[in-house]
């Protein structure tokens, strides 16, 4: 099957922001290719956190990880791209960072399960009510490069 353009979320937690990790996490993946459609600080509600982690809900690291995803404000991404949902998990890493592979960014920023700097979407299905969550629809764009009008760097 042909792979298809997508769309998927991260959430760069308070301990990438407190940590200044924005712009290295940011860069990754316009290096990889995967264009920015949405971005902004927000400041979550727990309201938004036990829906978004539901699933985690009876666990009993839950209130600690509401919490923690409350210190400070997180930076909400969209990525779009050709299979933007597995690539930017490839580029992400396993949830437990002693477990990612080197180079991705949970291996590279952090030895904590807690603070694992990113969240990213799952699943393409997931993906769509994660953006939903967290951004309304005219806060998430669709634009062109505009390199062959404006030669950027050439
Ligand atoms: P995330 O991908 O945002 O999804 C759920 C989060 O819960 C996960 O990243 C971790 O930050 C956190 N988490 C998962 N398991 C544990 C655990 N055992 N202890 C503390 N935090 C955890």
């Amino acid at each position: 099957m042909a792979v298809e353009i997508q769309r998927t979320l991260v959430l760069i937690k308070p301990d990438g922001v407190q940590r200044e990790l924005v712009g290295d996490v940011v860069t990754r993946f316009e290096r990889k290719g995967l264009k920015i459609v949405g971005m902004k600080l927000s400041h979550l509600s727990e309201d938004v956190l036990t829906e978004h982690y539901g699933h985690h809900k009876e666990k009993p690291f839950f209130p600690g990880l509401v919490a923690f995803m409350r210190e400070t404000p997180v930076v909400a991404v969209v990525l779009e791209g050709l299979g933007a949902v597995d690539e930017v998990r490839k580029i992400v890493g396993s949830t437990n960072p002693l477990n990612a592979d080197a180079g991705t960014i949970r291996a590279d920023f952090s030895m904590s399960m807690a603070g694992n700097i990113v969240h990213a979407s799952d699943t393409l299905e997931n993906a769509a009510i994660e953006i939903a969550r967290f951004f309304k629809p005219d806060e998430v764009f669709s634009y062109g490069k505009l390199t062959d009008k404006y030669h950027f760097g050439a």
